[in-house]
């Protein structure tokens, strides 16, 4: 049975569409939610499903990223997790973390990668006047989000949306896509999840 480790800042809805996909004969079981944010709406959530959490605040850091990172390593490593999954986690991470790791963690973006890499996604693609979007899951690697794509959700976007609008459609297609892809790499398949 894999240990999944679930990194999150804020409501965490992704995370829990995670949790929630792991039960039966899934593979893989949730061992912790940590937050770099004490306020995360998330953490209340999987504490309600009955997972473990914790906090590693980032401010007290101070922009020392490789002293925050100790930290979540050090709670990390007390999980001992196969697999780490970011789910609207808004932290940089270095190098270096992200190699001690390398393999193991996985990242969603609210975009069809490489396509709006970064942030303010759904303004830009608006802005870029592109007829289809959605989300990706990728292998987090040192270069922000660049990894190999292992899922992607597309959804054509219509005249009438605006970036809320899309946002919101974007984010239940990532409540399908994410689970499906922890699904298979936990089993180890990288076969890409193609949605629809
Ligand atoms: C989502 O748009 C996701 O793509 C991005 O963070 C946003 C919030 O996710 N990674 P969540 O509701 O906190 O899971």
């Amino acid at each position: 049975m894999k240990r999944v480790a679930i990194l999150i800042s804020g409501g965490g809805s992704n995370m829990v569409a995670l949790l929630d996909s792991m039960t039966g004969d899934h593979p893989a079981r949730p061992v912790l939610v940590l937050s770099n944010n004490v306020d995360a709406g998330g953490l209340e959530k999987a504490r309600a499903r009955g997972v473990k959490t914790a906090v590693v605040d980032h401010r007290p850091f101070k922009g020392d990223r490789s002293a925050f990172e100790q930290g979540l390593n050090k709670t990390l490593q007390a999980a001992k997790p196969d697999i780490i999954c970011l789910a609207g986690f808004m932290r940089i991470l270095t190098a270096d973390f992200i190699d001690a790791w390398a393999g193991q963690m996985i990242n969603i973006h609210p975009s069809l990668l490489p396509k709006f890499k970064g942030l303010n996604t759904h303004a830009r693609a608006l802005e870029a006047g592109v007829t289809e979007h959605g989300c990706s899951v990728h292998e987090v690697t040192a270069t922000l989000d660049d990894g190999p794509i292992l899922g992607q959700a597309r959804l054509l976007i219509d005249p009438a949306d605006t970036a809320d609008s899309l946002a919101d459609r974007v984010l239940r297609l990532e409540h399908q896509l994410y689970p499906a892809v922890m699904r298979r790499f936990a089993a180890g398949d990288k076969t890409e999840v193609c949605l629809p």
